[in-house]
């Protein structure tokens, strides 16, 4: 009976939790695929201290949205535009070293943000949490 009690309530609460999670804006959506346009030419070592820099940029106007939303949304945009702008660096000046770490900083922010806020709700489908 007790075990009946806590399965239920268990299902109540995952019942909010599945609506809590928000369709992105267009808005939203462009920007990640901006995000992953940007991010290829970088891997694929095209412009690199170019691309870098709109990378930042981007992320300076994703932030304007993330920043008021949640700690590790204002915290990740923050840091790639940090790390984007030392990658720019680091390729106008052909550290090859200095671009790699940076761009290691970067992945780990898209993961640290897409694990905390971001939803797959099937196959290429994904919402906000
Ligand atoms: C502040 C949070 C945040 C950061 C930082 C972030 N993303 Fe996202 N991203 C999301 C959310 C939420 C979604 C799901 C909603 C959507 O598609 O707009 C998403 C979706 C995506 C998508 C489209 C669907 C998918 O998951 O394949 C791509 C591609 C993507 N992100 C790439 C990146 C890359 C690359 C970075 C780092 C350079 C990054 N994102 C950084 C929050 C973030």
């Amino acid at each position: 009976m007790r075990m009946q009690t806590l399965f239920l309530s268990l299902a109540l609460c995952a019942v909010p939790a599945v609506f809590a999670a928000d369709e992105p804006s267009p808005q939203h959506v462009k920007w990640m695929k901006d995000t992953e346009d940007l991010q290829h030419k970088i891997r694929d070592g095209q412009d690199v201290a170019a691309n870098a820099k709109s990378l930042a940029a981007l992320y300076k106007e994703i932030e304007g949205y993330w920043g008021k939303k949640s700690e590790v949304g204002a915290k990740t945009t923050k840091d790639i535009q940090v790390a984007a702008l030392a990658l720019a660096t680091a390729a106008a000046g052909n550290d090859a070293a200095g671009v790699a770490s940076n761009r290691k900083l970067i992945g780990g922010s898209c993961r640290a943000c897409h694990d905390q806020h971001r939803e797959k709700v099937s196959e290429n489908v994904y919402r906000i949490k």
